[in-house]
């Protein structure tokens, strides 16, 4: 079995941001998945060069515009290092290989009769590299450049027939519902293909910068055109057909949102009208911004991936931005929120746990475990349940839940200790064996842990493998022999330094809740049945200062207990409401929560809330709830679920 998977190629006019590295990272994610997974992957990226403002930029740096491709190729190459990027090959739209592809391919579409020449008039955005429509302009600007304003421009232009194709690009959309993932692109671009489709131009005219047209060189190849056969170029279109047959079509492309009309209908018209194959899919991710706000050098908005991968190593960069943001959806980076993650997620939780278990295994049995017993009850099932799950997710690209429901089986380990207490037992010689078995269940949870989280965080885990014991190279793991429980073998546990030392320094350039915003946090806002039911979230406020003060006893009738949530979905028919199915510790309940403007279900699955556990029953939208999950607010704002900076189990009361 084979993979071929692409991601965009990038602009060279600025070094790579944190929104260009999220793209990256969660497609390495994926190429490593399909290695561990035993599929034969070849993973692409590269750089985007002919560019009118990459030629400007040259200018303005007083270079060669190709002696200044070749200085950024070496400082993007720097970046997707230090980010742990594994791709097999990187392309440059300069390179003689990409050139050749370009001018059989527009050859082909001309020869085919589908590309003439016209006149163009209109607006040009050098940004997006996009001709626009005055209906896509905001005020008179490009709403994704609103700093740069469009030209207008009027040249002699080849077409491309897009037009031609609309039809055949529905009958595709409608026959293969995955060709554009997820759902919610899939349906802007068939609204898209429905008001019908025009002409595009397929060549600029007087520019220097570009690949000439072969049957009119006096113009130059349109950067999107041009651009886009990189996908085609890179396995070897027009200069090693055998390859390019033996890898063609691509089975994914990674793109930004911004950019899936460029790949799910002008790129499949183009392959069409070269009667080649489509790529099987094309996944649009959604936007990482940086404190709510665009990522925008000019705003001051953007972020360096490297001074972030600074901070803690790539591996927790890589982590935050598979596990925090729903894939396919838009997320956002916050220092605090990123320092608050790493130190729950690694520090307290799984580097904690890593570091507990092999100290244990070091002090009391000498590094040495052995199976002496029955698996514990709370590791005997939920660890291939965890990896089946794990691997459904991957398959659909749902990288956050893959990742969520590994981490439901560190909290399981967890709760394995703190139930089993193997530093009790190792007061008890005649408990030996109990213990034994006890650190080594432990021991092999975290090793299935570290084979599941190889693609998101590759050192880390090789790290974690090698203390527990895996003497097989990661290279050579695959999911299907290491990737469920293994009830045997002996393990030698090696003690190392703490792989994540809790932080509690501010990191510079933090993004914090302005003081007018902070001033304006409602103290015990809940989200519950209350706040669902009113839908007035105003009358769950916080109390005016004469309201008579209650006794501790009042208050320790309200059962506040620790919960986490194992599925989530919407209520249908309503905005606000999500169905949570939770674990209380001592019972599994649903309750539904008022909160569905602020959190997509796929975020919660994996989560620890606070309940109110001894509420009556009450039925909301048909739906019976059991309960009420507590979260603080903005005045009239978005609900914001209470957490914990350490991990706590699920029926812990909290008072
Ligand atoms: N050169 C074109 C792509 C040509 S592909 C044949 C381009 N380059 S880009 O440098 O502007 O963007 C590269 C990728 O990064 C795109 O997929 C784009 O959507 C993505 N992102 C740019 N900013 C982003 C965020 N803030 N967040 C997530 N992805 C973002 O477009």
């Amino acid at each position: 079995m084979r993979f071929y998977l692409t991601t965009a190629i990038d602009y060279v006019n600025s070094r790579p941001h944190l929104g260009t590295a999220y793209e990256k990272i969660t497609a390495d994610v994926i190429a490593r998945y399909k290695r561990l997974a035993g599929i034969e992957t070849h993973f692409v990226m590269g750089n985007d060069e002919h560019s009118q403002n990459v030629y400007k930029r040259a200018l303005e740096r007083g270079m060669e515009p190709r002696a200044y491709c070749d200085q950024m190729e070496q400082e993007f190459r720097a970046v997707w290092s230090q980010l742990d990027i594994s791709f097999d090959d990187f392309i440059r739209t300069t390179e003689p290989r990409h050139r050749t592809a370009v001018e059989k391919l527009a050859q082909r579409c001309f020869e085919k009769g589908d590309i003439y020449e016209g006149h163009y008039e209109g607006w040009y955005c050098v940004s997006c590299e996009a001709f626009k429509q005055e209906k896509d302009l905001v005020e008179g600007k490009c709403p994704l450049h609103p700093t740069v304003t469009p030209e207008w421009i009027r040249e002699r232009n080849y077409f491309f027939r897009l037009s031609k194709y609309r039809d055949r690009l529905l009958r595709h959309f409608a026959e293969h519902p995955e060709f554009l993932q997820p759902d919610v692109r899939r349906n802007e671009m068939l609204r898209l293909l429905e008001g019908g489709l025009e002409d595009i131009s397929v060549s600029r005219a007087g520019q220097l910068w570009g690949i000439p047209l072969p049957f009119a060189p006096d113009n130059v190849v349109y950067v999107w055109f041009d651009a886009l056969i990189n996908y085609a170029a890179a396995v070897g279109y027009g200069t090693d057909e055998r390859r390019f047959s033996d890898w063609w079509p691509a089975d994914l492309h990674i793109v930004g949102k911004d950019i899936t009309r460029f790949h799910t209908v002008v790129w499949p018209a183009m392959l069409m009208s070269a009667e080649l194959p489509l790529p099987k899919q094309v996944f649009g991710h959604g936007w990482v911004n940086f404190g709510g706000q665009r990522m925008s050098k000019s705003l001051g908005t953007s972020l360096d991936p490297s001074d972030v991968a600074a901070r803690f190593g790539p591996d927790p960069l890589r982590l935050y931005l598979v596990k925090e943001i729903s894939y396919g959806g838009d997320g956002d980076f916050t220092w605090d929120r990123y320092k608050e993650r790493y130190n729950v997620d690694l520090a307290n939780n799984l580097g904690n746990l890593v570091s507990r278990v092999s100290a244990m295994a070091d002090q009391y049995l000498g590094g040495t475990l052995r199976p002496t017993g029955d698996t514990s009850p709370h590791l005997r099932d939920l660890p291939n349940e965890v990896a089946t799950q794990y691997r459904h997710a991957m398959n659909k690209l749902e990288l956050h839940a893959a990742v969520a429901y590994v981490f439901r089986l560190i909290d399981a380990t967890n709760v394995h200790l703190a139930e089993t207490s193997p530093w009790l037992l190792a007061k008890r010689p005649e408990a030996r064996d109990r213990l034994g078995q006890v650190l080594f269940d432990a021991a092999e949870a975290i090793r299935l842990v570290a084979v599941l989280l190889m693609p998101v965080m590759p050192s880390s885990c090789s790290e974690i493998l090698s203390r527990m014991g895996e003497t097989r190279g990661p290279s050579t793991l695959r999911l299907d022999i290491d990737g469920h429980w293994r009830p045997d073998g002996t393990r030698t546990i090696r003690k190392g330094a703490a792989l994540w030392p809790r932080t509690e320094e501010g990191v510079p350039g933090d993004v914090r809740l302005k003081p007018d915003a902070q001033a304006r946090l409602k103290p015990g806002t809940t989200y519950g049945e209350t706040a669902a039911r009113e839908h007035k979230m105003d009358e769950t406020t916080a109390a005016p200062a004469e309201t008579p003060r209650i006794s501790i006893d009042e208050f320790m009738k309200v059962e506040l207990r620790v919960a986490k949530v194992l599925e989530a979905e919407a209520v249908p028919k309503s905005k606000k409401l999500l169905k949570l199915t939770v674990d209380t510790g001592t019972d599994r309940r649903t309750i539904v929560a008022g909160i569905a403007e602020a959190y997509q279900p796929e975020q919660l699955v994996g989560r620890t809330i606070v309940i109110v556990a001894n509420l009556q029953p009450a039925k909301l939208m048909g739906v019976e709830s059991n309960g009420m999950v507590l979260a603080g607010s903005l005045d009239g704002g978005m609900p914001v679920l209470i957490g914990f900076d350490r991990e706590v189990p699920p029926g812990a009361r909290v008072r």
